[in-house]
């Protein structure tokens, strides 16, 4: 009984999740779509990494569709800017990660936390060039790296506003040329070994 109700609960929180990305997707050329097959890549990925716990990839699982929640806080005319952007408007939306966390940082419950991690952490890069912190390697939470991973290959293989959708022999190619780079090695030895697996959740 206590089982299903711990059940009930977090399939109540998920769907209240995805209502919230979806008010979000209005803000933003990110679909609902892209939103929940980053959460299913981010979740395959976990499962391949031999340290994690059942209970840290479905936070992550959970967690992952939030990552840019701090979008939230983005005026309309940069958010929906349909050139590029200026360097300076670039800098504000590169925001998105620190006012994603501070909504999200002050609870440490278990997924809310997992969230915040992943808000703050999703656009550092493997080798200290990303932002907000700059953070290198394994300094980046394992959640960070795998969301990172998991948001641009998505994002490349499919259509934005601003993009087509690129083939996923380039795609690959792209990550390949990104590890250690953007990427965490470990991570992209881990899709390019099982890239059917991830491909089918591509092709959903
Ligand atoms: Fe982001
Ligand atoms: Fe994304």
């Amino acid at each position: 009984q206590a089982a299903r109700l711990t059940e009930e609960i977090e399939i109540n929180q998920c769907e209240m999740i995805y209502i919230l990305m979806e008010v979000m997707e209005s803000t933003s050329d990110e679909t609902g779509q892209h939103i929940k097959r980053v959460a299913d890549i981010s979740k395959l990925l976990a499962q391949y990494v031999s340290y994690l716990s059942e209970e840290e990839i479905s936070s992550i699982f959970l967690a992952s569709p939030m990552h840019d929640i701090g979008k939230i806080a983005i005026p309309e005319d940069i958010l929906h800017k349909p050139g590029k952007l200026t360097d300076e408007e670039m800098t504000i939306m590169k925001t998105h990660a620190e006012k994603g966390y501070e909504l999200l940082k002050s609870s440490k419950r278990r997924l809310t936390n997992a969230a915040a991690i992943i808000a703050y952490q999703h656009h550092e890069k493997w080798d200290g060039s990303g932002y907000p912190r700059g953070l290198k390697g394994e300094e980046i939470h394992i959640f960070g790296r795998i969301v990172a991973l998991a948001d641009v290959f998505d994002a490349l293989t499919h259509k934005r506003q601003y993009k087509n959708a690129w083939t996923v022999d380039d795609a690959v190619e792209y990550i390949k040329q990104n590890s250690g780079k953007h990427f965490d090695p470990a991570l992209v030895d881990i899709l390019i070994t099982n890239l059917s697996e991830f491909l089918e959740i591509m092709n959903q």
